[in-house]
């Protein structure tokens, strides 16, 4: 029976992984094998085979023994035991982390969109399989259906990106500057007769005499945004942004000389684990809308066309109906006054689930098909 090694299943992108593949029933057919980075021995998880001692994440030679590893620990795992344990296995490495992403010898799955590129990775024996960034997987999964009939000129998304890509302490630090914020100005909200630009003007001020909790962000988010996400890159361009479009086209299996100019700004808002993106489209040709509709609604299972008007809007193409869901909603779609050709869009989807860790458990699937 295959052997399958599961590293940092208790973090975040982890425990909705676990979640998942309980859901789907998927832990049979295999011997899993739970490793951790600080509880060695501690019994591991019981998937209904019974809890067994969890093993060291860092022994190679124990990693070595499996057939295929998924590591939800992220990069500096990655960073540190990747290259040790390929020198001398030669097992499949599924990873939610970005460390390999861009390597040649890797693949971003993303299936719903590439499991062409994906068969033929397996096919090539190519041994390394990454979840993609998590807007770029989102945005592939609410408009797979324009790339893939080839209808995309060039794109601009504009992203509303949750705390939670920012990691579990970001979720949390967001809501204390809730708390916080709140807290300033209690006793006026509770009184309706107080004055608005009163609270603003103590909810202003807090914002600004640096005792807001921003450990974490490194700025208040509650009540603001943050027009910066990850590090800068090139171009003035995040690294965050450049993921658009070098991501975008190796999932889609796009060579330099036929890529899809793919850019925008990535901004970090206050919503908790979904993130949105405003897109504009610039199309090869001109069709109707409904076709275009059409195009999209069918491209997956997942992906849901909201109808462009208020009461649809406000009840489906928001962070509170798509968290914890695998629905991608994609609405406010229509030509823009720029021309025939330019068609706008907008979506929101759970970053947790197609933005990390559903790829990578539909992978396992796959390398274990
Ligand atoms: N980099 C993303 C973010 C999350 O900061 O929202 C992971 O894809």
């Amino acid at each position: 029976m295959l052997k399958v090694g599961f590293v940092g299943w208790r973090g975040m992108v982890g425990s909705v992984l676990m979640e998942r593949m309980r859901a789907e029933n998927d832990f049979q057919g295999f011997e899993p094998v739970f490793f951790t980075t600080s509880q060695s021995g501690k019994p591991g998880p019981d998937v209904g085979m019974g809890a067994k001692p969890l093993e060291d994440a860092m022994n190679i030679d124990k990693l070595a023994e499996m057939d295929i590893i998924l590591s939800c620990q992220g990069g500096d795992y990655t960073n540190a035991v990747y290259a040790p344990l390929r020198a001398r296995w030669n097992g499949y490495w599924i990873d939610a982390a970005s460390t390999l992403r861009m390597a040649d010898d890797a693949i971003i799955v993303l299936d719903p969109v590439n499991r062409n590129v994906i068969d033929a990775g397996l096919q090539s024996g190519i041994k390394n399989y990454i979840g993609g960034n998590c807007t770029v997987s989102l945005m592939l999964m609410a408009l797979g259906g324009l790339f893939e009939k080839g209808l995309v000129e060039w794109i601009t998304s504009m992203t509303y990106q949750a705390a939670s890509g920012a990691g579990a302490k970001n979720m949390r630090e967001l809501l204390t500057q809730m708390g916080e914020l709140n807290g300033e100005v209690g006793d006026l909200l509770a009184d309706p007769a107080s004055a608005i630009l009163d609270i603003d003007t103590k909810v202003t001020a807090k914002l600004n005499d640096s005792t807001l909790s921003t450990a974490n962000f490194g700025a208040p988010l509650a009540g603001s945004l943050i027009p910066w996400i990850d590090k800068l890159w090139e171009n003035g361009q995040t690294k965050e942004e450049w993921k658009g479009i070098a991501e975008t086209n190796k999932i889609l299996g796009k060579t330099a000389a036929n890529s899809i100019p793919v850019d925008g700004q990535c901004v970090r808002i206050g919503a908790m684990r979904c993130h949105s993106q405003g897109f504009t489209i610039k199309l090869k040709q001109d069709l109707p809308l409904a076709e275009i509709e059409s195009i999209i609604a069918s491209h997956n299972e997942w992906v849901k066309v909201i109808p462009n008007d208020k009461e649809s809007t406000l009840h489906g193409l928001t962070p509170v109906q798509a968290s914890g869901t695998l629905t991608v909603p994609v609405g406010r779609i229509r030509k823009m006054n720029l021309g025939p050709e330019y068609l706008t869009a907008f979506t929101v989807g759970d970053q947790l689930l197609w933005g990390a860790a559903e790829p990578v458990r539909r992978m396992l699937k796959i390398a274990l098909q």
